[in-house]
């Protein structure tokens, strides 16, 4: 995890803990109704997260219900289920849409969140599209199997080496000789993104377009959002989230990094069309009075990467296209990642741009809480100023009553999402609209989850995966060490 040259560590906000007649007049727990005609009980929004609970084919599994069940019970206005990939293609215990057999258990996971929540929450799903990402490879594959091998290496080599023999040499001599020298020099053989597939492992960018199922991604792309929402609506789902946001291929699309030329990217109105173009095809597949909106960054906090003023022209042309919410996240990029181990591949949120996504309490002086709000108020100012009412979903660090409730009154968002403090407490909407949100088990923002979610291990909160496991009903990870939903609120 990256960490700020000056360290503080926050500790958590004052609590404040509303009586049920409070709570009962607080606008987080006014509903709120969508253009598409979706009623939220309350603003109170769980968002995405990958919790590792899919199967290897990516279908819903016994873990994945059990977990979704247990937010419901915090009968929340929204809740939104993780990243969940459109394509058929293998991409480990990921959940999936991308096709037909995967309905069955998308309607049991629909199902099962309106029983636990009494009808009350609305259940979205995420849905997303990543590029390959490989792992980082072991130096002597890299240069034996992997790199293909060119003239200028050759040259570079033997001008480096002064071995003028190697011009002249086989091929296998030449990898011996890149697998034998020094890193630097063998580093210095190669171009900037074999070196990156060398010391990071090779990924993949939309702006590949020498590769033609990249350059046809605008082609591909709409369809199969329009299919994957298509599918979640006739699975149960109240509504739709596009990934646009993090390392993934939307936006890739939306960055000022994405340098394409064909009409999809260099100008703003270029790396918005494939955007507009994927809502465009799943609002034709899902209609009107389905709810589709879009996860996107209100700064994706990398080198010459979108700001707040991409993203608000972004959410001006998103909310006038019709979406029905926008939901805001920041950073969570490959750009800045760390390196990875070899054998691991690079994880989006090591880096300064990860630390914004999922502010941790080990911070800067400015603080984990809220952090980004600033930013993702100044969007929704720029949607209101357009003359257009898209209710905006704010989310980084937000954990505490007085909190959430001062930034709708403020008019910085119209919905609180709140991920770590969700998962640390499922409960801790219902509490606070109960009036008993003393009882409240609240986030410490350690980063634990998010550690267990970049080694793809099973996501649980400190807090409580190692109480009572022997009463988790059997939802224990592999080991038997840990609980994998929360304990139940009595
Ligand atoms: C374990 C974990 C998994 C996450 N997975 C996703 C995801 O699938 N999609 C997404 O948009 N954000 C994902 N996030 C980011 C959260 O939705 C949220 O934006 C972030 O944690 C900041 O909010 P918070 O401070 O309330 O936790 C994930 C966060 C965590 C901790
Ligand atoms: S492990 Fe628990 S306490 Fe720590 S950040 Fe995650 S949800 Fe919060």
């Amino acid at each position: 995890m990256y960490k700020p040259k000056e360290r503080v560590r926050h500790p958590l906000p004052p609590m404040v803990v509303p009586s049920e007649e409070e709570a009962r007049g607080a606008l987080l727990f006014s509903p709120l109704s969508l253009a598409s005609g979706l009623v939220l009980a309350e603003r109170t929004w769980v968002p995405a997260m990958v919790p590792w609970r899919a199967t290897d084919e990516g279908f819903v599994s016994d873990r994945v219900l059990a977990w979704y069940e247990r937010f419901a019970q915090g009968e929340p206005g929204a809740i939104v289920v993780e990243a969940t990939g459109i394509r058929d293609v293998p991409s480990g215990p990921l959940l999936r849409i991308g096709h037909d057999r995967f309905l069955p258990g998308l309607e049991r996971l629909t199902e099962t969140v309106a029983r636990a929540s009494g009808g009350r929450t609305k259940l979205l799903i995420q849905i997303i599209d990543f590029l390959r990402i490989k792992r980082r490879p072991e130096r002597e594959r890299f240069f034996r199997q992997f790199l293909r091998l060119r003239p200028e290496h050759r040259r570079r080599l033997s001008e480096l080496t002064e071995d003028p023999a190697l011009l002249d040499a086989d091929e296998t001599v030449i990898r011996e000789r890149l697998v034998a020298a020094p890193h630097d020099v063998a580093a210095a053989c190669l171009d900037a993104r074999e070196r990156e597939s060398l010391e990071r492992g090779a990924r993949e960018r939309v702006t590949d377009v020498e590769l033609e199922e990249i350059r046809e991604l605008p082609r591909t792309l709409p369809d199969l959002f329009a299919r994957a929402a298509e599918r979640a609506q006739r699975a149960g789902f109240h509504g739709v989230e596009l990934h646009y946001a993090h390392a993934y291929t939307m936006a890739s699309f939306l960055s000022r990094l994405n340098t394409r030329t064909d009409g999809y990217g260099a100008t703003l109105e270029g790396r918005l069309r494939l955007p507009l173009e994927v809502y465009a095809a799943a609002r034709a597949a899902v209609g009107a009075r389905f709810t589709l909106g879009a996860r996107f960054l209100c700064d994706e906090v990398i080198d010459r990467g979108s700001d707040t003023a991409d993203a608000s022209a972004f959410a001006v042309a998103f909310a006038r296209a019709g979406m029905d919410f926008l939901s805001l996240s920041t950073g969570g990029k490959f750009e800045d990642a760390k390196q990875p181990k070899v054998g691991e591949a690079a994880y989006p949120y090591t880096g300064e741009s990860g630390f914004e996504c999922m502010p941790p309490a080990l911070s800067d002086a400015r603080g984990p809480f809220a952090r980004n709000v600033p930013k993702q108020a100044q969007v929704r100012a720029a949607v209101r100023a357009a003359g257009l009412t898209t209710p905006v979903v704010v989310a980084g660090g937000i954990g505490e009553f007085s909190q959430a409730e001062a930034i709708l009154r403020r008019g910085e968002g119209d919905i609180i999402g709140a991920a770590r403090q969700s998962l640390a407490d499922p409960d801790w909407f219902k509490k606070l609209r109960l009036g008993r949100g003393a009882e409240i088990r609240r986030c410490l923002y350690s980063n634990y989850c998010e550690g267990l979610d970049q080694k793809h291990r099973a996501v649980t909160c400190q807090l409580w995966d190692r109480a009572d496991v022997a009463d988790a009903g059997g939802m224990v990870t592999d080991d038997g060490r840990r609980r994998l939903v929360a304990p139940r609120w009595r």
